[in-house]
């Protein structure tokens, strides 16, 4: 099939990678002038590992090339894919006017593409106002298809997903949508725009909920003497539980959990409806970093001229991506207190870190960054920091050695075995 792509963020830029794969002639579209000049120059404005080869060999069989804008096109196109930005408004709804505009775009060909499938995330009943919108030939081919893809792991879960759920009002779009996602094995769900817009913000809040729940039975562990990783064995091997989602921390963050949990509350409120398990989950999770905050004042209230040492800037480890990052919440107040901090991550650009953590230094590694510290927060599981050499970093951090541990990534007991101090989520009984 001939496809564009709209919109080259980690959502479109990996469907534009795998259709090329998949054998499709594709084209993304990028309207951010900047961002195309650098995919031209195959580079990546993020990472997401095994893009940057998958978009090399793709480039490089012909299949896939760049776009500023789709009415560049001279031939008719077959499908069309939507994967622009929903970034959420101040006021706490999502601001469509990307979505609009790639709509527009389309509408502006002069022949409809067999078959237009939106992925980005959009509020529940956003499909159905913008069918009424537009014109018949292109409402008659719109398909809304949620995307399940995680930073770290999009390529994978593209070709491989969980379920393709396709929303759509046109059943004789199925076909078109199968040979556009052929290779994708994996269960379809077929139901109506609405219901999959839903689909999408309910699995968000769901896994968000998963994960605030078992911190805050983390955060009673602690209370208990009770051990966290011990409960979630127990919960988690419970098949109706499942062990998915539920890593006790410092909470979730990330482009997608927050910005998705709000805008299903803000729909709730457009309703008049309250949604209280949500509103708490929300809650339980803006608590975690300032929690963790408390741990670290207290633990620092008799050190002159504390140094703290930051391991993982990102939201989680395996990506770059620092939007809502703990990070972001937890710095600020370390540097507002008079600390020093000084931040080691893998994959933060050292200019990213600088323009978003005024006054945090920069370390070359991990274990350089926490040499001479008083405090080492870990913040992502990022492989450098659980397998650095706990012992030589020991050795080199000041009085109270004290390891707070963000994620539950690290061996209390051989940290405690090579003289640190630890403190973790729910883990004050290991
Ligand atoms: C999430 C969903 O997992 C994807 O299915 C969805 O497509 C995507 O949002 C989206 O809406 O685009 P992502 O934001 O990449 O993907 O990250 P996740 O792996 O889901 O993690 C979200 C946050 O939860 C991270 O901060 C992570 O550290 C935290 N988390 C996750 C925990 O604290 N504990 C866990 O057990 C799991």
């Amino acid at each position: 099939m001939r496809v564009a792509v709209i919109g080259l963020g980690y959502v479109g830029l990996t469907a534009a990678v795998c259709l090329s794969q998949a054998g499709h002639e594709v084209t993304g579209v990028e309207a951010d002038p900047e961002r195309l000049a650098r995919l031209r120059e195959l580079r990546l404005p993020f990472f997401e590992p095994g893009l940057l080869e998958g978009m090399t060999g793709a480039l490089r069989s012909g299949r896939l090339s760049f776009a500023g804008d789709v009415r560049e096109f001279g031939d008719p196109l077959d499908a069309a894919i939507v994967a622009v930005g929903s970034p959420q408004l101040p006021s706490g709804r999502a601001d469509l006017s990307q979505v609009t505009a790639a709509l527009q775009s389309l509408e502006a060909l002069p022949l409809a593409p067999r078959l237009v499938m939106l992925k980005s995330t959009v509020p529940p009943g956003t499909s159905r106002r913008m069918l009424a919108r537009l014109g018949p030939a292109l409402a008659r081919r719109y398909v809304y298809s949620p995307e399940f893809l995680s930073q770290g792991t999009a390529v994978r879960d593209w070709q491989a997903p969980a379920r393709i759920v396709i929303g759509t009002d046109n059943k004789e779009l199925l076909g078109e949508a199968r040979e556009l996602l052929r290779g994708c094995e994996a269960p379809w769900v077929v139901t109506t725009p609405t219901n999959a817009e839903m689909i999408k913000y309910a699995a968000n809040a769901f896994l968000a909920t998963k994960v605030s729940f078992v911190n805050e039975i983390a955060n009673l562990c602690d209370d208990v003497g009770a051990s966290i990783d011990d409960v979630v064995e127990g919960l988690g091997l419970d098949p109706r539980i499942g062990p998915a989602f539920l890593k006790a921390g410092v909470g979730w963050g990330g482009s997608c959990f927050p910005k998705d949990t709000r805008a299903l509350a803000n729909v709730a409120v457009g309703h008049r409806r309250s949604l209280p398990l949500l509103e708490a989950v929300i809650t339980v999770n803006n608590r975690q970093p300032v929690m963790l905050l408390g741990a670290i004042h207290g633990s620092l209230q008799r050190v002159a001229e504390p140094l703290v040492a930051v391991g993982g800037l990102s939201f989680k480890a395996g990506t770059d991506d620092t939007r809502e990052a703990p990070s972001r919440t937890m710095l600020p107040e370390l540097i507002a207190q008079g600390y020093r901090v000084v931040a080691w991550d893998p994959l933060v650009a050292c200019e990213v870190s600088e323009r978003v953590f005024p006054g945090v230094t920069r370390a070359e590694t991990f274990e350089q960054a926490a040499a001479g510290a008083h405090l080492v927060l870990v913040l992502t599981d990022a492989r450098e920091i659980v397998g650095a050499d706990w012992g030589a970093i020991s050795r080199q951090m000041q009085a109270p050695k004290l390891v707070v541990d963000g994620r539950n990534c690290l061996d209390a007991t051989f940290l405690r075995a090579v003289g640190l101090n630890y403190r973790a989520v729910g883990r004050a009984a290991s």
